[in-house]
């Protein structure tokens, strides 16, 4: 799918196999979903541009290589966003956080915004969107909505699974912004879940029920 990059690799694929299982612990889960999120990061930030500084090793002076410009944005969506981002602060621990809190009116169907922080200057910086779950893709667009009406313009969207569904909604609404996930998942069940997907996210990091 075009703008769509699935994450292949296989420690990627062998934590969410175990994420998936119904009797995975509230701990396990946690765990490895940031253990997960540090590999993801790592694919979605794989062709940042580099510049290069001169430094002095012990031995000599060379040009090494750094990341060129302004740096990162992670945008939580809540609540389940915030379970990606200790492991993507661990990699890059000088990206700034937006946490962004939607949801949908059950009589307009608008999706209102209930929180929202990000740094002043996110026009100037890639924002990385992250929700482990991209299900209707209802709040993840409706949060990059918000981001680009704050000026973000330069935009991705990571998560672990995604529905065929959620993909075109999303694509439909930003064509603009890529997506990376660990899996596409076969369709949406009537109540909204991914198939056969891991349950609800946030109740399995949280253990809310
Ligand atoms: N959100 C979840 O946490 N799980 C789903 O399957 C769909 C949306």
């Amino acid at each position: 799918m075009n703008g769509v990059t699935v994450i292949s690799h296989p420690l990627v694929q062998h934590k969410l196999t175990i994420m998936r299982k119904k009797e995975t612990s509230t701990a396990g889960f946690r765990r490895l979903l940031r253990e997960i999120s540090t590999l993801l990061c790592y694919e979605v930030t794989r062709d940042l541009e580099l510049t290069t500084e001169t430094i002095e090793t012990p031995m000599q002076t060379i040009e090494a290589p750094v990341l060129e410009g302004k740096k990162l944005v992670f945008a939580s969506i809540l609540r389940a966003g915030n379970g990606l981002l200790e492991g993507m602060l661990e990699l890059v621990p000088s990206a700034r956080v937006s946490h962004i809190g939607v949801y949908r009116d059950h009589d307009t169907l608008e999706a209102v915004e209930y929180f929202f922080k990000a740094p002043d200057d996110i026009n100037e910086r890639l924002v990385i969107v992250v929700d482990p779950m991209l299900a209707t893709g209802n709040s993840a667009i409706a949060a990059i909505e918000k981001l680009k009406e704050r000026g973000a313009s330069n935009l991705r969207f990571l998560c672990l699974l995604a529905a065929p569904e959620g993909l075109r909604n999303f694509q439909d609404a930003h064509p603009d912004v890529p997506v990376f996930t660990a899996a596409i998942d076969s369709h949406l069940n009537e109540q909204g879940y991914i198939m056969p997907g891991l349950g609800d996210a946030g109740d399995r990091m949280y253990g809310t029920k």
